[in-house]
């Protein structure tokens, strides 16, 4: 065994693209989210919870209205994928405590894998009804929603080059020169799971959330045993994309994934999701799905600019220009706003849920 940086990998020894970005990303002690607190002005990149209060508070509003359309039940589970620094679920703590029936009937329960992000978080949400779960067994009463804001994105992913229809998968190996990247022949089973998706016939290069879509698995069996949803918000596309779009973010800015290993705990490295094979993933588990829309869309449709326009009443000049430019980055096209996309996956008999068109 050689110990090669940060973690161990054995010589000549292939592993898989997804096995090592989970080393990478989450090996207790080396792993990227269980080294450093990567969110805000001193850490590498900053999300929108961690922007601004408003896009929190929107959320907030989002899932009452979510509740409403269930016909306010007595118990009602909210469950948030990769809280990061805990910044979205203080918020929704903060208003869901002005809305007193739904708050009696509300449990939070926040998924959590790092245990460094998990001690931030306890310390930012200092409130009994919040709990920390391993996995969804104790939700067992009441309908679901699950939300994640760039939650997917960081799951790692497989990496395939198909080629007269043969499927090779990305590894790494360790040899003498260093670490390589190695293509080998697909499973048999991974094969026939990419095959079942028209959305991936024809490309020659496929990504694949298969732990993304282990995760997805425990969440659409909850959602389809009690009724309820899933609210993904993350950084993806919609029209068919060809090709490698793994990216590496240090101290705000995208670094050359190249040299991969040399950022190994030091960097984020995260994927563009694929929203189509999210939905066609969903649909079939069964799960209804709304129409695709962008941050814009969604956080515009459900008022957040009324709603900044009520906060800003109480602020002076400089306030007011701050929270207008974190609205910028949150909505404008060429920033948050259109890079950005929500999907919305549910299992209720009513589909007219806000946010969507
Ligand atoms: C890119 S961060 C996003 C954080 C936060 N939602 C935000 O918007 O600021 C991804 C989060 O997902 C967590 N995470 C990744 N994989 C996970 C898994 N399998 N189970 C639970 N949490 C996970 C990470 O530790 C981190 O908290």
């Amino acid at each position: 065994m050689q110990k090669f940086k940060s973690f161990k990998l054995s010589l000549n020894k292939k592993i898989p693209l997804d096995k090592f970005l989970e080393k990478a990303l989450y090996e207790p002690e080396i792993g990227y989210y269980n080294k450093k607190n990567p969110f805000g002005k001193d850490g590498d990149f900053v999300t929108s919870p961690t922007i601004s209060n408003l896009f929190s508070e929107i959320l907030a509003i989002w899932i009452i209205s979510f509740w409403e359309k269930f016909e306010k039940p007595k118990i009602f589970n909210i469950v948030e994928l990769g809280p990061g620094d805990g910044s979205l679920t203080k918020i929704l703590v903060q208003t869901f405590k002005k809305f007193p029936e739904l708050n009696k009937s509300v449990k939070i329960f926040l998924y959590e894998k790092s245990n460094l992000l998990k001690n931030i978080q306890k310390k930012k949400i200092k409130n009994k009804k919040v709990k920390w779960i391993k996995n969804f067994h104790s939700i067992k009463k009441g309908p679901v929603i699950f939300f994640g804001n760039e939650f997917f994105d960081a799951l790692p992913i497989k990496q395939f080059i198909v080629n007269k229809k043969k499927f090779l998968e990305k590894h790494y190996v360790v040899n003498k020169k260093g670490l390589m990247e190695t293509y080998h022949k697909a499973s048999p089973t991974d094969i026939s799971v990419l095959k079942t998706f028209d959305v991936l016939k024809n490309q020659s290069f496929i990504e694949y959330p298969k732990l993304g879509f282990i995760e997805l698995n425990k969440i659409v069996k909850k959602i389809t045993s009690l009724s309820g949803g899933v609210l993904l918000i993350d950084y993806g596309y919609l029209k068919p994309f060809n090709g490698n779009t793994l990216q590496t973010v240090m101290k705000n800015k995208k670094v050359n994934i190249k040299n991969l290993y040399d950022y190994v705990g030091k960097a984020d490295i995260s994927y563009l999701v694929n929203f189509n094979l999210l939905k066609e993933f969903f649909k079939k588990k069964n799960l209804k799905v709304k129409n695709i829309v962008t941050q814009k869309f969604f956080l515009e449709t459900m008022g957040i600019m009324e709603r900044a326009r009520i906060v800003e009443k109480k602020m002076n000049d400089q306030q007011k220009k701050d929270m207008y430019l974190r609205l910028k980055r949150l909505l404008h096209r060429d920033s948050m706003g259109e890079l950005f996309k929500v999907i919305l996956a549910y299992n209720y008999k009513k589909n007219n849920f806000l946010g969507f068109d």
